[in-house]
Formats: C-alpha cells, structure tokens, sequence
C-alpha cells in the first residue's frame, strides 16, 4: 500500500459558519488534489461542513473524541457521534490537549482504540517540550509517546502519527530539517514493534508549516505531509501548502 500523502488542517477553537467560505475557495482552487485534503474544524461545524463538500474530496475530521460509546459525559463527544456527523479522521493527542486537559498517553490509546471500533482515522500526535529537547530528550520522549499512546488494534489503515514539537507550535520557529529527519526515522523505526504495518502508517510533521517552507519539510524523508494550525484557517494558505504537497510527487 503506497502512503497516500496527507495535508491535514487542525482549525482549533477557530472559525464559524461564515468561515466555511474559505472551504469553497479551497474546493474551487484544488478541485482534484492529488493528495488527500483534510480539514479538522471545530465540532459544531462538521455537519455543515460535510454538505458544503458533498462535490469535493475534502475529508473532515475532529479534533478530540471521547473513549465511550455514550453515556453521562456532559461537554465530550463520542467518535461515533463525529462519524455520524461526517467526519473519517479525528486528531487524539493534541499537546494542547495532553497539557490543557491533563490527557495521559493511557487515554490517548483509549481514545484512538474507539476511533478505531467507531470507523474513523486516528491522528495520534506526539511531541517534545522546549526543555525536554533542550535536555537531550526528545527522542526518548517521542519513543514513550508512542509506545503508550499507540491501541493494539493499530494499522496503517486506521492510524496516522504526527509529530509536533510543542515548542514550533503557533511560534513561527520550526526544527531544523536534520531534526525533523531524526525524530520521522524513529517513529518508522519505533512504529515497527506496534504496528504490523509499519512502512505503510502515514507520517505527518506539525509546527508552524507554512507555505513558505512546505516545500522544504515535505522533501524529508518518511514526512508524508502535514498538520497545519494557523496556517489552515485561510484557503490561500492551505492551497498552497496542498500545492506543495502534491509537487512532492
Ligand atoms: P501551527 O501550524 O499554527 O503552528 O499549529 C500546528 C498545530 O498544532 C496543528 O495541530
């Protein structure tokens, strides 16, 4: 199976039903991409979003799901819930989520395992702090991200990894591409003992991609694409990312 390259955008608590204009451009500007598009709005407008692209090969996901099926959990929602709503991926893992809401790689897996059972894509996401790479540590963090982070019944058919430095995110400062390089062989190299699939499990890199360095991260090896925040929020800028994408052959 080839590794369908993958341009991901995490919207974050961004955008409202007026926003959903910038999918029409995107729709309009990339009406036949040769890379799968994805955009991960908030939740309250998957629906929406989802009739807005009934002619055009955008996928939709969300952002966090709960680990049950249902049940008295007010505020969360279920990854049967966000399926029904028309998303296929969802993002589990987020560093805003680990440290915002306290998720543990045991509840990352936990998420990711009911993503799996509801039909979608999990986005895991891994990543080190600014002191944890200053004190030489990242690969060992990203190594026990993934280990703990990763459901047994993972496949390169249910599950991308996306590396995201939580020190390049929103900052407009990313890893060098020798860095980025380094930490991509490793999750190859660690996903082997988790995944029966491994060389097929798409790679994405996240932190302050941009459509004026896509180009460059996207040439690195085992990067099959990218999560992208800010730069998502625009059809401008996310075409032209997908542009480089697609470009990267
Ligand atoms: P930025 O692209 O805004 O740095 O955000 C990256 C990110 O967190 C995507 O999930």
């Amino acid at each position: 199976m080839a590794r369908r390259k993958l341009a991901a955008g995490n919207w974050k608590m961004n955008g409202d039903l007026a926003t959903l204009a910038e999918i029409d451009a995107l729709c309009a500007e990339h009406p036949e991409p040769g890379c799968e598009v994805l955009i991960c709005p908030p939740a309250v407008l998957i629906h929406a979003m989802k009739a807005r692209t009934a002619d055009c090969p955008i996928a939709i996901g969300g952002q966090d799901c709960h680990h049950a099926v249902s049940g008295a959990h007010t505020g969360d929602i279920s990854a049967h819930q966000l399926k029904d709503a028309g998303a296929s991926y969802v993002i589990l893992g987020h560093s805003e989520r680990r440290a915002h809401h306290g998720e543990t790689d045991a509840d990352v897996a936990a998420k990711a395992a009911a993503a799996h059972e509801a039909g979608l894509i999990a986005i895991i996401c891994v990543g080190e702090t600014e002191a944890q790479r200053d004190a030489g540590e990242t690969l060992d963090i990203i190594a026990s991200q993934m280990a703990g982070s990763i459901p047994e019944q993972a496949t390169a058919r249910n599950t991308v990894i996306a590396y995201e430095p939580v020190w390049a995110i929103g900052t407009g400062r990313t890893p060098t591409n020798d860095q980025i390089a380094e930490v991509h062989a490793l999750m190859r190299d660690r996903l082997q003992a988790r995944v029966a699939d491994a060389a097929d499990v798409r790679l994405l890199y996240g932190g302050s991609v941009k459509p004026g360095n896509a180009t460059e991260i996207f040439a690195i090896a085992h990067v099959d694409g990218a999560l992208v925040g800010g730069a998502s929020l625009k059809a401008s800028d996310f075409g032209g990312i997908v542009a480089a994408l697609q470009a990267s052959g």
